[in-house]
């Protein structure tokens, strides 16, 4: 062996190493104080410090490789088309207005406008562009996943809430079934159905543990977990329960827990406002890389989170609070 190569193979001594680890020892230590206490200051102050998670490379999936790439921008159908012959501005507004709470701001053509209204206001999910904006998000990947078109696709639209997500892709051609755990919200989604002039959407109460094929007319090409996931106590088997719905593939939104690790965050939530959960209890969060993990439990194909893409963007995407996957199941 020659002397270069033998002298890098050979172990420190014992009192260099003792005095490494010592150091680094008390490095540790220092660090530790320091982040503890500046922890628990900011927590004094109402604050908490999480890690967020690091930006996975745009077009990559769950396994490292590109199966979807440059999906086209589409835009939502907005204002929403309104039936010829059909209610008149005054007969909508008289129907808006018997209930108080509205999860989404609508807009029909003609000029005819209603904003969002909710028991616990907020920035985020009372601006009327949100559902425009996670449209152009997420939209586009959904259609590249299916051939670039929606048309004759079946879809099942979870927690459909007002219809929303149903009736964009109703006028995008799919048949479509959504479902709410709330019956008012879906005399809003039939409401607005009425208003628009289409039949190829159909709505239903149900609660999202009840969800089979049995009791949804069979299973569906693409499935839209959309809002949901965060509200309920189990996202594993809600992931699986998602799963046995779709024949195809699933779009999933929802809220994360900010942190690197796969974990899972807990909260309790009271049924308070049309956007919550259906009954008080405890509601699941995991992280971004908690998820990956579930869908690799669950034993999907293949899955994408999808790629910030455009500009416009409602901030809780922007701070890792909340991210879409683009799954197919077979
Ligand atoms: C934040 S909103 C999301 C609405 C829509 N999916 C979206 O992403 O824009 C949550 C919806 O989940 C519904 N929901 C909550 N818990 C449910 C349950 N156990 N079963 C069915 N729907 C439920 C609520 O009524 C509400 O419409």
């Amino acid at each position: 062996m020659a002397l270069t190569e033998a002298a890098r193979l050979q172990p420190a001594s014992p009192a260099l190493q003792n005095g490494k680890s010592a150091l680094s020892g008390m490095r540790q230590t220092i660090q530790g104080y320091v982040k503890r206490g500046l922890r628990g200051g900011l927590r004094n102050l109402g604050y908490e410090i999480h890690r967020v998670p690091p930006r996975r490379r745009a077009g990559s999936d769950g396994k490292g490789e590109a199966w979807i790439s440059g999906a086209a921008r589409v835009d939502p159908i907005w204002p929403l088309p309104r039936r010829q012959g059909g209610l008149s501005d005054d007969q909508i507004r008289a129907e808006f207005a018997k209930y108080d709470l509205w999860h989404y701001a609508y807009a029909f053509e003609g000029g005819l406008s209603f904003s969002a209204r909710h028991h616990d206001p907020g920035l985020l999910a009372d601006a009327p562009e949100r559902p425009l904006q996670r449209f152009r998000h997420f939209m586009p990947y959904l259609i590249a996943a299916n051939g670039g078109c929606l048309r004759g696709k079946r879809v099942l639209d979870i927690a459909c809430n007002s219809g929303f997500w149903s009736i964009q892709c109703a006028l995008l051609g799919a048949e479509v079934v959504g479902f709410d755990g709330r019956a008012e919200l879906v005399e809003q989604a039939n409401l607005v159905k009425s208003i628009v002039g289409i039949d190829n959407v159909q709505f239903r109460v149900l609660d999202f543990w009840s969800m089979t094929p049995q009791a949804l007319g069979g299973t569906f090409d693409i499935v839209l977990n959309l809002g949901i996931l965060y509200h309920l106590t189990d996202p594993l088997k809600a992931l699986e329960l998602t799963q046995r719905m779709a024949r195809e593939c699933i779009l999933l939104d929802t809220g994360v827990a900010p942190a690197r690790e796969p974990v899972v965050k807990l909260r309790w939530e009271e049924p308070s406002d049309i956007r919550a959960a259906t009954r008080a209890g405890i509601v699941a969060f995991p992280s971004e890389s908690g998820v990956d993990l579930m869908l690799r439990h669950i034993g999907v194909a293949r899955w994408l989170k999808i790629p910030r893409h455009v500009a416009d963007m409602p901030l809780d995407y922007l701070d890792g609070t909340r991210a879409s996957w683009i799954i197919k199941v077979a």
